[in-house]
């Protein structure tokens, strides 16, 4: 029996016109109509999100929007609010994703301004955190996780914490095909596991969810998803692709 709910979630990045997003959720929804003791979760982009949204309306799968600005109004040209993603029929947004920090220049400071806009408008916010190759290899991983989070969460209380679910992202396992070993993915969970504790309290820290992604896939899915610190994932590739989804729904126990 599992502490917590599992998380399968999928983050379609810059993928898929509103019909083929429609083609897609159908194919999840009706494939697999009882998912079982698992959130199943849909990151869309801005454009294809009201409809997805509206479509699912009666099922279980829920919504998230991959990123937000942190004002909920304003002089930003070409940026969207939590305000309005939350209008727009999604409970979920993922903040901080490498490929923003890295295309554009997300700083942990700036994903601590999302994570309160996230808060204010009642979206649950998918905190993604995670290292580089040369941060691997040089050993920094553990002190740049450990910032991303302080950083990342600055002045959040105790009952937002305990709803934060959180992606440990490995940046050169993502997109790459290489996944991290099943010790490394354990290692980091319970290295943010024991660092919510020490902020927040045992009690935070064992609500909290922690998703592994990076080239999760149905042929690694199961191994990763039973590690004891892994909560779910956050799928990108193969969350394109009802049946490779539907097989990594499936394979949480
Ligand atoms: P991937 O992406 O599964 O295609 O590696 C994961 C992510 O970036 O969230």
């Amino acid at each position: 029996m599992r502490k917590r709910t599992p998380i399968i979630a999928g983050n379609w990045k810059m993928h898929l016109t509103s019909a083929e997003a429609i083609q897609l959720v159908d194919g999840i929804h009706y494939g697999l109509p009882f998912p079982g003791e698992v959130e199943v979760i849909v990151a869309t982009p801005f454009l294809s999100l009201p409809e997805v949204a509206r479509h699912l309306r009666d099922s279980y799968i829920g919504i998230a929007a991959q990123n937000l600005h942190f004002d909920d109004q304003g002089a930003f040209t070409g940026e969207c609010s939590g305000k309005q993603i939350k209008d727009a029929g999604a409970d979920y947004v993922i903040v901080g994703h490498s490929e923003r920090r890295q295309y554009f220049a997300e700083t942990d400071e700036i994903i601590n301004k999302k994570i309160k806009a996230a808060y204010r408008n009642n979206l649950i916010p998918i905190l993604c955190v995670g290292e580089t190759l040369e941060e691997r290899e040089t050993g920094e991983f553990s002190a740049i996780i450990g910032r991303q989070l302080a950083v990342g969460l600055l002045d959040l209380t105790g009952p937002d914490a305990a709803k934060l679910i959180i992606a440990y992202e490995p940046v050169w396992a993502i997109g790459t095909g290489r996944t991290a070993l099943a010790e490394q993915v354990e290692d980091v969970h319970r290295l943010i596991r024991v660092s919510l504790a020490f902020k927040y309290g045992g009690m935070v820290a064992d609500a909290v969810r922690i998703l592994y992604g990076g080239s999760v896939k149905p042929a690694n899915s199961r191994e990763l998803l039973t590690l004891p610190n892994v909560d779910g994932a956050l799928v990108g590739g193969a969350s394109l692709n009802a049946p490779d989804f539907i097989e990594i729904i499936k394979s949480i126990d």
